[in-house]
């Protein structure tokens, strides 16, 4: 009897263990160099120009020159959207923002990026995983960094600081899918 007793214990706590090592590893493990275990998002820490796919560019107007808008994911989320239409759980989208310089170069007025202004951030998450955190929600972790701070965000509420502008592209999961060449296919 005690033998029982004893096996049954020792059964449980060997669940409990499973159960609690799972939750961290699920919450560390669900984005490395991106997203810490309590939701705090930074810039990636991967080299993500050379290592992640280049999505496309916007060119903004907003008054203060032109700026570009140039947005990276990983490699994988790519491959998933090509196949299914949707961002994979996990997908991060960077925006880099930059200022530019223009002159006249052999192909006539040209423009170029200059100095990083900053970065935007998007993580998808589909399980609702970090719960109240006002950085997360509407499936995904929202963060904006300035540049000389990549592991600190200025974002204190994404639904003050991001929603409503992302709002009219709720039908692509309110990302500006229009302007990524890359996620519809190959080049040639
Ligand atoms: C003034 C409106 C506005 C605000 C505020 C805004 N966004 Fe955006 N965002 C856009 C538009 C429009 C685009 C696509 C065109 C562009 O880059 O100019 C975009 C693109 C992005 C992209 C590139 C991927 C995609 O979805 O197309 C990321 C990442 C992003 N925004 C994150 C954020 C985050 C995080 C916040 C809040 C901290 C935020 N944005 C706030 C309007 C906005």
């Amino acid at each position: 009897m005690r033998i029982v007793v004893f096996s049954a214990l020792g059964g449980l706590a060997a669940v409990a263990c499973v159960l609690m090592g799972a939750g961290n590893a699920v919450a560390d493990d669900f984005v490395p160099g991106v997203v810490s275990s309590n939701g705090t998002i930074t810039v990636p820490r991967v080299d993500y120009r050379k290592d992640w796919a280049f999505l496309g560019t916007y060119t903004a107007d907003g008054g203060k020159g032109i700026g570009f808008h140039s947005v990276y994911s990983q490699r994988e989320t790519v491959a998933h959207y090509r196949k299914t239409g949707v961002f994979p759980d996990g997908a991060v989208l960077v925006k880099e923002l930059y200022d530019t310089k223009s002159g006249d170069l052999t192909t006539g007025a040209v423009r170029w990026a200059s100095g990083l202004v900053g970065w935007f951030v998007m993580v998808k998450d589909s399980k609702g995983r970090f719960g109240e955190n006002l950085l997360w929600g509407d499936g995904w972790g929202w963060a904006f960094f300035k540049a000389d701070a990549p592991d600190k965000t200025t974002t204190k509420d994404y639904k003050t600081e991001c929603l409503a502008c992302h709002e009219p592209v709720r039908a692509t999961d309110l990302s500006y899918t229009q302007g990524y060449p890359t996620l519809k296919g190959p080049g040639r």
